[in-house]
């Protein structure tokens, strides 16, 4: 594994692959990995001859309450557990070398609409962050492929949006969410859950299960979401949205919308989960 936190590097290894014309891949990470991340370096290896990975904790996609400064950070486990799945080069940034005029930057990258609603709205700027670094990311790494995992679900929605709309040229591939035998997601924030936490969480899982169902069965929405609400209270969350959207522009359901998606986030003890559900009616 070569492991670098300098952009020359990095580009100076990329560009001697892209010379014997081969492919890269890259997963961009904020560390702290799980078996969740680790699919993705996976199905990167066999997508490409290459994989690069960063591990960024990206401060301007955070909120000034948010968990900063308590996010886990865990190198040495990572960098093993990603040179084991196929990764050969590491990108670890420090924010002085990703920001180096900080955060007040001029430049930004946003997508509106598609960031100002479920996650955006309860985190403002998160998406402009995020569109901000993972492009600065691409045009440091420029891969021909990235992976991104479907549980962020929105998060992937403004990726691919970033890529149509500004024409780079980079194939952006989404992967199923990789989850504990509970049900429930893996998430570097289930760190912060305590055991009884723990035993309540796929209660989020369950209920957005139960949503679907409930609609593939000619019930309201409204109705399936009023009951999948009291099931997360019941289990100790504190619901912050709980919807169904249509899945290509979340925009809310219509009655005759075939492609729909689920999305929550909840709060329960310390950490704020999210989930979803792609689903045809
Ligand atoms: P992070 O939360 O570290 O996640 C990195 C990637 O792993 C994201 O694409 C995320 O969707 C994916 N992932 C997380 N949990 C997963 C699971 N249980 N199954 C499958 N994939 C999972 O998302 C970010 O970092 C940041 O916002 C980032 C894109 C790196 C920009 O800073």
């Amino acid at each position: 594994m070569i492991t670098s936190a300098h952009i020359d590097d990095i580009r100076t290894q990329v560009r001697a692959w892209r010379a014997k014309g081969e492919t890269i891949a890259f997963v961009p990470t904020m560390g702290n990995l799980h078996q969740g991340h680790i699919t993705l370096v996976r199905e990167a290896a066999q997508k490409c001859d290459h994989v690069v990975v960063s591990i960024f904790v990206n401060p301007m996609q955070f909120g000034q309450n948010e968990d900063l400064d308590a996010y886990p950070r865990t190198l040495a486990a990572d960098s093993a557990a990603i040179t084991a799945a196929g990764a050969e080069l590491l990108f670890t940034p420090t924010p002085a070398v990703m920001y180096p005029k900080g955060l007040s930057q001029q430049t930004f990258v946003e997508v509106p609409m598609i960031s100002d609603v479920l996650c955006g709205a309860s985190r403002p700027g998160h998406f402009r962050g995020v569109a901000t670094i993972v492009c600065k990311l691409f045009n440091i790494v420029q891969p021909d492929v990235a992976f991104f995992g479907n549980k962020d679900y929105q998060q992937l929605l403004v990726i691919q949006t970033m890529v149509e709309d500004l024409s780079l040229p980079i194939e952006i591939i989404g992967v199923d969410t990789i989850r504990e035998d509970s049900g429930l997601a893996m998430s570097s924030r289930n760190g912060y859950l305590t055991a009884t936490e723990k035993a309540a969480a796929p209660a989020l899982k369950i209920a957005i299960d139960a949503m679907a169902k409930g609609i593939k069965q000619g019930e309201s929405i409204d109705a399936v979401t009023e009951q999948a609400k009291a099931s997360l209270v019941a289990a100790g969350f504190t619901p912050d949205y709980l919807e169904i959207r249509h899945a290509h522009t979340l925009e809310a359901a219509q009655r005759q919308d075939q492609a729909l998606v689920i999305l929550a986030a909840a709060y329960i003890g310390k950490a704020r989960l999210i989930d979803n559900l792609r689903f045809d009616r």
